[in-house]
Parts: C-alpha cells; sequence; structure tokens
C-alpha cells in the first residue's frame, strides 16, 4: 500500500520510504535507528545544520508576540523589513529592494511576471520572451516548468508558458545567436550561476560575463537563479558575487532560512525598482498570502546572523578544498572520471552516459553506509551543511569509495 502522502518527485505507486524521526548538526535518525551524515544539507538548503536553537528561539518568540498577519497594504511588521533590508544589504545589489514569497518556484515565477512587467512598463509590450538555458532548473510552478532546462521536467502537463527559449548551457555562442534573431523581444534570461539539480555544472569560462554583456547590449534582465547558490554556498553571500557578475534579478530561497521555515524571494535591483516606482499608482499585481511570512523572517533573520557570525560562506571555500581533493584522489583511482563543483557544491561523475538506476544503486549503498548524497544522470552530488566537520566530509568521500563497489 503506497503512504497517504504523495511525495515531491515521487513515483505516486512507489512506496518503502525511510522515515526520518531526528535532526541534530549534520546528522539524521530514522524510526529505525539508523544514522546518516547528511551530505546534501537536505535538498541543497541547510547551511547551518540542524536543532539551531538560535532559530528555533527567534521563530518561538515571533510566534508569541506577532504570529502571523499578512504584508498586503496598509500592513507591515519590522521582522519583515528587516530581513528586507538584511538581505539586499548583504547582496552584491545596491539600494535594491526585496519581494518575498515561501519558495523557489515562487520566486522564479515572481521574477518572471516582474521581469515582463518592466517591459510592459517601459513601453516595450513586445519584450516577453524568457530565455532558459539547457540543463536548467527553476522549480516547479508553470513560469519555471516552463524554463525548464531539464527536458522530461517539461513535459506531461500539456503545454506551458509560450515565449520561452532555450539556450546552451555552455556555449554561450548560442545565446548570441539567439539575442541577434530575437534580441529586441527579449524580456530576460534566468540562469543559475553553477546549475545545480542538472548535475552540478560551474559556469564555463566567460559565460556569465557575456550573458551579461548581451543582456546590457539588447535591454533584457538578467536573473540569476541563486536558490541553490545563494547564502553561502559557493564562498561568498551570492554567486554573483564569486563571480563578479551584476544581474538585475536575483531569485533565492533554500540557505535564506536553511529551510527552517519555508521563505524564498527576489532581490530586485535599483534599475527595476526605478521602473516600478516611476508610476506613483502603478500597483504591482502580484503577492502571495505568506509574503513576508514572520515566522520565516525570524527564521531567515536568525539564519543570516548564523551565518555571518561563524563566517560559514569562508567555510565553504574551505570544504571545497577538502571536498574535492577526495573526489579528485578517487578521480585519479579511476573511481570517478570526472569532478565538478565550487566551495560547498560538488559532484562526481562516474562514468559519462552511466543510467540514473545505476546512480541510484550508489545512492542506496551509502545511505546503508550511513551518507546522503544524491544521485543526479551519471552523477553523485553532495552540498553537505555548511557547518560540517573534517572528519565527516572524509567519510562522505570514504563511503562513496565503498559504495561505488555495488557496479563492480
Ligand atoms: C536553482 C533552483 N531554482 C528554483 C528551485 C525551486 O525551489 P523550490 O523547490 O523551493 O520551489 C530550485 C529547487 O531545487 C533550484 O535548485
Amino acid at each position: 500500500m503506497p503512504p497517504k502522502l504523495l511525495h515531491p518527485f515521487g513515483k505516486p505507486a512507489a512506496d518503502g520510504f525511510r522515515q526520518l524521526v531526528k535532526a541534530e548538526g549534520v546528522r539524521l535518525w530514522d524510526d529505525q535507528g539508523n544514522e546518516y551524515i547528511d551530505g546534501l544539507g537536505s535538498l541543497w538548503f541547510c547551511q547551518v545544520g540542524y536543532g539551531r536553537q538560535e532559530i528555533i528561539d527567534a521563530v518561538t518568540e515571533q510566534m508569541q508576540t506577532m504570529t502571523v498577519y499578512n504584508a498586503f497594504p496598509p500592513w507591515g511588521y519590522p521582522v519583515a523589513e528587516e530581513l528586507a533590508r538584511r538581505i539586499s544589504d548583504v547582496s552584491p545589489l545596491d539600494d535594491s529592494r526585496v519581494f518575498l514569497c515561501c519558495s523557489g518556484s515562487e520566486s522564479i515565477d515572481t521574477a518572471f511576471k516582474i521581469a515582463r512587467a518592466t517591459a510592459q512598463l517601459k513601453g516595450e509590450g513586445d519584450r516577453q520572451i524568457i530565455v532558459r538555458r539547457e540543463r536548467g532548473y527553476h522549480g516547479v510552478n508553470i513560469g519555471g516548468t516552463s524554463a525548464q532546462g531539464i527536458a522530461p521536467n517539461r513535459e506531461g502537463w500539456g503545454d506551458l508558458l509560450p515565449h520561452v527559449m532555450e539556450i546552451d548551457a555552455d556555449d554561450i555562442e548560442s545565446a548570441a545567436s539567439l539575442f541577434a534573431a530575437h534580441g529586441e523581444r527579449i524580456a530576460a534570461v534566468v540562469c543559475e550561476p553553477v546549475q545545480g539539480a542538472g548535475g552540478v555544472f560551474p559556469p564555463t569560462e566567460g559565460y556569465l560575463e557575456r550573458l551579461r554583456e548581451l543582456c546590457t547590449k539588447h535591454g533584457a534582465l538578467l536573473i540569476l537563479d541563486e536558490v541553490i547558490t545563494g547564502f553561502g554556498r559557493t564562498g561568498n553571500w551570492f554567486a554573483s558575487q564569486t563571480y563578479g557578475v551584476t544581474p538585475d534579478l536575483i531569485t533565492f530561497a533554500k540557505g535564506v532560512s536553511s529551510g527552517y521555515q519555508p521563505l524564498g524571494g527576489v532581490i530586485v535591483s535599483r534599475g527595476v525598482c526605478d521602473v516600478l516606482e516611476a508610476d506613483p499608482n502603478y500597483m504591482l499585481r502580484h503577492g502571495y498570502t505568506y509574503s513576508g511570512h514572520p515566522a520565516a523572517c525570524a527564521a531567515g533573520l536568525a539564519n543570516i546572523n548564523i551565518i555571518e557570525r561563524e563566517g560559514l560562506a569562508d567555510r565553504a571555500n574551505h570544504i571545497g578544498e577538502r571536498m574535492s581533493s577526495g573526489l579528485n584522489a578517487l578521480r585519479d583511482d579511476g573511481q570517478l572520471d570526472e569532478v565538478r563543483g565550487i566551495a560547498g557544491l560538488w559532484a562526481g561523475r562516474i562514468r559519462e552516459g552511466l543510467d540514473v538506476s545505476d546512480t541510484v544503486r550508489v545512492r542506496d549503498r551509502m545511505l546503508d553506509l550511513g551518507v546522503i548524497a544524491r544521485p543526479i544522470g551519471d552523477s553523485i552530488a553532495f552540498a553537505p551543511p555548511l557547518v560540517i566537520e573534517d572528519t565527516d566530509i572524509d567519510t562522505c568521500i570514504d563511503v562513496l569509495a565503498e559504495a561505488l563497489k555495488v557496479l563492480d
């Protein structure tokens, strides 16, 4: 009998889910008493580890004083304003403003609507195209599904958004050609600085910089989707800073609250804000009931404090050194054939073109040996909490090495 819960990205007919009952630091336990080191920060989101009392207290205190309300006019509350200010301050976008929502998928659809609204407000009604990048993952709402560069995620739903076009993931010339043909109709390009769910692919040399140039030249907005890469994961608050590229909109979620509460949003650059603010009678007819939810904002603020105080962005660089040297050693031994990643985000390719059923077997063996990682196509990915100790990083690598033997 399948469980009552229809699991996200699950096979509805499937059964046999491992039931987690406890989480502490970088460790989780299931109801059978098995212990796991979390090599994936849950789903690339838990920067600060589990059970941080400081965040739990901040959420509790917020709920005890002003449990919940909405931020639709005329209402606001200090915790939401403070979080928006904090995120703007650590972002690369000076004098930006921040829209809040509850997930990465909502942040993406919000960014698309803001990009298109900006074009409409500037009198460029034909500028509607959203450019997606092959291998990109941008969530599962209708905008994000249409912008998926992972083709199977687009299939099986009937018609998606019109006016979405695709560019190559690595070859910037494909973007140049698309802009040459359709530049005046492109509203925005959406791009993960490091592609995550597609398999952990850092950008090819100069790709992001050229994309920025093309967007600027043709009057399109650059949306950097930092849902995975934000909040320390690539060694800075944002990967935009790591790669020195300034977008017009940044989408974020996951690491902003380390997942303690559902939280996401869009950082809106001053240039875009100027357009939105120009007509005092213009109303942004977009917003969620829980945009700026007080408990989520309290979790976000406490989480950001921890990332800053404990220097977790720097720590991500250290994790990167240790993890890449472990993975590269496996590659030198011939157990992997490619290692990709940066700072707190890594993948090892076992063999090009290996079927995902084989990487799932490796993942399952790793679970039996007490380490959580993610099978993606022919690769195994890691994105541990940024508080992981060196010995646990080494265990992740050792367990991967042992689990690879299931393919012998
Ligand atoms: C880059 C990126 N964008 C958007 C999303 C969607 O986020 P959510 O699952 O919170 O809706 C994800 C989720 O993994 C993501 O990796």
